[in-house]
Order: structure tokens, then sequence, then C-alpha cells
């Protein structure tokens, strides 16, 4: 998406859209009363006669007169409230989805009734997100013999009158489509099939990422594996015929590269089938998406490199694929991960953990500042928190609390859930010095528990989007979760 501030308000501005925001005021057109003119009062009109009263996410095309350059006028009513930011997305949001089903791919923004001076940031930065999540096609393997045909880059153009307004708004754009260009690569890799996406084709990404973006990528192979000792994660892909990755992307924006990192363990199982204790078959499919924490990894470092935020990071992604095969893991099998701690399978469905605690003991070698891990780990995060908001959990409340706070503001909503010693207890194990699996009950609590054994060199914390990932409302489409809340902590960790 392109996307742009302008100074100018120029009613002869050549536009496909036109969209003026308004409020319920007494007298509506008192707001534009240069369109009201220009149109010969319909919009006072509109309002007199009841059928546009500006209430929130009240829209109503208007003909378009003499004298005004666009095709079209959408009058978009924000209501008389100061609204929220959940509030404003969510008249974007229908804003968008207007214009979708309007076929319209250029528009021009004067939202002036959003604009009230603190609100220019947050309308510039979600018209970018909700833009992007209404044009969101995917694309990337074809539907049918006859192919895909990509839709218009969208060209928005935001309108401001004032000069430090303008550049608020431009910054606060910049920001928002960056955000939005990691959700897209970020939904892209998602929405791949498990054929397509592989360990290997993430890999390959990731190249192509630090080629495009002046990222330093190393791809670990087996072999490099197995030299480290990672029989946990090796455990997991020794029963697939892909072979595993162990992905590293360094950004460096810092003005030292020594600066410590902070670090993002993404979870990249490209297919989950459960291995043995294998999954049952309605729905198995969704389980593509199970490198949605690998994808949101590789989304919130695009996002950081295009904003060239000065602070370095670290992406490490645990890659694999989760199928059942003569090679494959059994139940009561005993591993040794790298961090020397040995560990019984007592569920081979429970493997994101087992890739995770490799990625974590390896992550120890960047000294990073903080450690966050993104994993759609368990499917009981969905039963405690649906499709609405992310499960947090960590050994440092100042990690948590910053990341809850990150995904207020960037609406990536994520909810803390307690480590405590009983909970740890359940992972006890008569064969090794851990069991993958609890005893029944708080099964997202119990898998972080699981991964707190391998951060305790660490500030950390692990987001379990399992839920917010893909599915809910939107079906089955990735939603290129959890970029927004990476991209938000990593610019607070600006300041
Ligand atoms: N990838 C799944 C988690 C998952 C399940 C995500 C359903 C989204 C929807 C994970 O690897 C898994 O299978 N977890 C098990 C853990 C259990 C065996 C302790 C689960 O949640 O059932
Ligand atoms: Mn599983
Ligand atoms: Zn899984």
């Amino acid at each position: 998406m392109k996307i742009q501030a302008k100074a100018s308000k120029n009613y002869q501005l050549k536009t496909d859209c036109l969209v003026i925001a308004l409020k319920p005021l007494k007298k509506i057109s008192s707001q534009c009363a240069e369109l009201n003119t220009l149109t010969g009062g319909a919009i006072a009109r509109l309002q007199d006669s009841g059928q546009f009263s500006a209430a929130c996410g009240d829209m109503v095309n208007l003909m378009v007169p003499e004298g005004v350059g666009a095709t079209q006028i959408i009058l978009l009513g924000v209501g008389d409230k100061k609204l929220d930011t959940e509030s404003v997305r969510e008249v974007l949001t229908s804003l968008a989805i207007k214009l979708k089903s309007l076929k319209v791919d250029e528009a021009t923004f004067e939202l002036d009734a959003l604009n009230v001076k603190s609100n220019v940031e947050t309308v510039s930065r979600h018209l970018a997100e909700a833009l992007g999540d209404a044009e969101y096609q995917y694309i990337k393997t074809p539907k049918s013999a006859r192919g895909n045909t990509a839709n218009k880059e969208f060209k928005a153009t935001l309108w401001c009158q004032d000069r430090k307004m303008l550049s608020t708004a431009k910054k606060a754009a910049a920001i928002g489509n960056a955000i939005n260009n990691g959700k897209t690569l970020a939904k892209d890799l998602g929405n791949m099939p498990g054929n397509v996406c592989t360990p290997s084709y993430l890999a390959s990404q990731a190249k192509k990422l630090g080629k495009s973006h002046g990222l330093k990528v190393k791809v670990l192979n087996e072999k490099d594996m197995a030299e480290l000792g990672m029989g946990s994660l090796l455990s997991v892909s020794k029963g697939s015929r892909e072979p595993a990755k162990l992905i590293v992307m360094e950004y460096k924006g810092a003005k030292s590269s020594k600066e410590a990192p902070h670090a993002l363990v993404g979870k990249g199982l490209t297919f989950d089938a459960g291995g043995i204790s294998l999954k049952p078959g309605a729905k198995m499919d969704e389980m593509k998406y199970d490198m949605c924490g690998s994808a949101s990894v590789f989304g919130a470092i695009l996002a950081a490199a295009e904003m060239q935020l000065p602070i370095n990071i670290v992406g490490v992604i645990p890659s694999s694929e989760n199928l059942p095969d003569g090679l494959a893991n059994k139940p009561g099998d005993v591993v040794t991960s790298m961090s020397g701690q040995t560990i019984e399978i007592l569920n081979t469905d429970a493997e994101g953990r087992l890739l995770l605690c490799d990625a974590l003991t390896y992550t120890k070698r960047f000294k990073p500042q903080t450690v966050i891990d993104i994993a759609t780990l368990t499917g009981a995060v969905i039963v405690a928190l649906g499709h609405q908001t992310a499960g947090v959990m960590g050994n440092d409340q100042d990690v948590v609390d910053d990341l809850i706070a990150a995904g207020d503001e960037s609406l990536d909503h994520a909810w803390q859930l307690p480590i405590k010693e009983t909970y740890k207890k359940q992972l006890k194990s008569d064969y090794a010095d851990l069991a993958n699996l609890g005893t029944p009950g708080a099964g997202t609590i119990t898998a972080a528990c699981f991964l707190s054994y391998f951060t305790e060199d660490f500030r950390w914390a692990h987001l379990d989007i399992a839920g917010t990932a893909w599915g809910g409302a939107a079906g089955k489409r990735a939603s290129g979760r959890a970029v927004p809340i990476l991209t938000q902590y990593l610019m607070d960790r600006c300041k």
C-alpha cells in the first residue's frame, strides 16, 4: 500500500474517492461548509431529511458536484463522543470494507473530525492497518489452473491542514504501513499450504529477507543441531522427511552492533499432524498454521527493519514438521535437550515445546536483553481466551507488563496467566527431569511452565497465539498476529 499525507485542501484534487469524516453537530454542514455550498446544500439536506445523522460508522455516498475533482464522495459519521483507539479502528475497518466492496483502490481521506489533535496518530496508523486487512489477498499459490490476478496496490492520501499535524500523520502512517507489511508477510507465510511452506522454504524466505533488508541470516541444518546437542528438537524432525532448520536472523539497528539484542523465538511447525499421538482428522488442515509464531517473527523483523528501529534484534526460528512415521517419537521416549535436561515425551503432539526448549537454550549465546517466544502452542488457550486475546506468561513481570501494554497500544491484545510452582509440579516424570505433558487442566500454563525450565538465564515472556493467529470470525485465514504486538514491543524498547 502507498500512503501519503498532503497539506493542501483543495476540492479540485483528482481522486477516485474522497472520504469526509463528520460529527453529528446541529449543523453537520458547518464542518464542511465549502463542500456543502459546492453541492448546493446537499449535505445539509441529507441531515435535515434524517438520511445521515453522522452516527459512528454511518456512511453515505454523496452526489459529486461540478468543481469537485473526486469521482465519488463518501460521508463518514464518527459520532459525537471522543473515540478511543478501539472505536477508531472499528470505524476505519467498516470504511475499508466499504471501499473494498466499491472496488476503490485509490482514495483521499479528510479525517479532521477524527483527527482532533491526539487522534491524528491513531487514525493515520490504523487506517493503514484497516485498509491492509481489507485489501489483503492471498495469491502466493494459484487457486486454479487459471492462476491468480493481483489487485492493484491501494493508494491512500491523508488530508491534513496544519503542518504539525501533517508530519505526525506522515510518521504514524509510516508505522501503520510497516506493521501492515509485516502482517502481510506473516499472513502469506501462514496461509501457504504445508507442502509449499516447509522448513527449507522458511529458511529460503529468511535468506531473501536478509538480502532485501540487510539482515545477517544463518541457517543451521540437522547436522549442526546434532553437534549442539539439540536432541529434543531433532527428536521431532526425525519423524519427517523434510529436514529441520534452525533459522537465525539478526537485525542490527543500534548505534553499537554489540548492544544486547531483543530476541524473538518463533515456533515454526510447518505442519503438525500430532505425530504418533495423531490428531483427529477434522480441521487437521489448519495445522499448516502451526508456524504462525515464526511468521510473526518474520513480520516483526521486517517492520522493524522498514522503520529502522535503533535497537538490535535477533530472530530464532526452530522449524520442522510433526508427522507419524517409523522413526517418529513414541509416547514414553526419553530425549536429552541441549540444556542437558532430559525429557520424557508422554504425548508426541506436545511437540512445540520440544523444539522451543532447544531454540531457547541456543538463544542464550546472544546474551539478549529480553527474550519473547511466540507460539501456536496449545488448544487450551482458545478455551481460556478465545480468538480475541493471546495468552502471555513469563519469568519477569516487567517484560510481561511491557508486552500487555504493547498489545493494548497496537490492538493486538494479550492477557496474563499465572506460572506457579503448583503448575510446575504437574511436569514431574518418573523417567526424566521433565515430562512434556502436565496432568489434566491448565494446558496453556503447563506448556509455559515447561518452557520456564529453559529460560532461567534471561528475562523471558511467552506468547501463546494458538487462538489469535488464525480462525475465529475470519475463518481459515491467517490474521498476521502477533506482528502488531511484537512490533509495538520493539518500538517501545527504543525510548
Ligand atoms: N499446535 C498445537 C496447538 C493447537 C491446537 C493450536 C489446536 C491450535 C489449535 C500443539 O502442538 C498441540 O498439539 N498441543 C496440544 C498439547 C497437548 C498434547 C498437551 C494441544 O493443545 O492439544
Ligand atoms: Mn501438536
Ligand atoms: Zn503444534
